[in-house]
């Protein structure tokens, strides 16, 4: 099984193997969301595993959010945790097929599991599906991993290089909000798409 297949991520969650998983909203993108995004916002949160941040912001009363990950069984947590959530919200796709525009866009530990040779274009999709002025926010491991991944990490100057390719204003600084065992492995990064004028 291809370690980056739907088939692979939907097994890893039915054996209940995700060591990714923080089981709560991540508390740098739960800053971010309280500070910056208005509960009008459509946002999409892509490979959003069991979607705590999904939870979060439904919970607090935002109504435009949309998960998205290609592994069905992921979504079974969110469902149980907030069964009112749209069915229409959960979508099930590769992110790289999606369509549709967004104003925000959270990244939280999907970057770090797709392919390297993906990642220009993960910022290619990204700006896409962002709406002209729109944001993508969130967090990426400021480290290399000795295993084979994912996850894949990177550095600061790569994740730079990236998104100036594309977007004309970001910020990509080390998190001082991050989880313990993740503190001073994380940058966040918020990137915004090129507003009409
Ligand atoms: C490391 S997990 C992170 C899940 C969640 N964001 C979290 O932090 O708990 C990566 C997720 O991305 C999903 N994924 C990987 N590649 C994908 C793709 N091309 N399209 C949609 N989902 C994808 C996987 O199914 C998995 O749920």
């Amino acid at each position: 099984m291809a370690l980056t297949s739907a088939e692979y991520w939907n097994q890893r969650y039915l054996n209940d193997n995700t060591p990714w998983d923080i089981g709560q909203v991540s508390p740098p993108i739960k800053a971010y969301i309280d500070k910056y995004i208005p509960k009008d916002a459509k946002i999409l949160i892509p490979g959003a595993g069991r979607a705590h941040e999904a939870i979060y912001m439904f919970r607090e009363g935002y109504q435009e959010v949309f998960v998205c990950d290609w592994a069905p069984e992921a979504f079974h947590y969110l469902q149980g945790e907030v069964p009112t959530f749209p069915k229409d919200h959960l979508i099930q796709s590769d992110f790289f097929q999606l369509e549709g525009q967004y104003d925000f866009i959270l990244e939280q530990t999907f970057f770090c599991a797709i392919n390297p040779s993906q990642r220009l274009a993960y910022i290619n999709q990204i700006n896409i599906l962002l709406k002209p002025g729109g944001w993508v926010a969130g967090l990426l491991f400021n480290r290399t991993f000795t295993k084979e991944g994912p996850p894949f990490g990177g550095s600061k100057d790569e994740y730079e290089s990236l998104f100036s390719s594309s977007f004309p204003v970001y910020e990509i600084v080390m998190s001082h909000l991050s989880i313990e065992p993740r503190m001073g492995f994380e940058l966040f990064f918020s990137a915004q798409k090129r507003p009409i004028i």
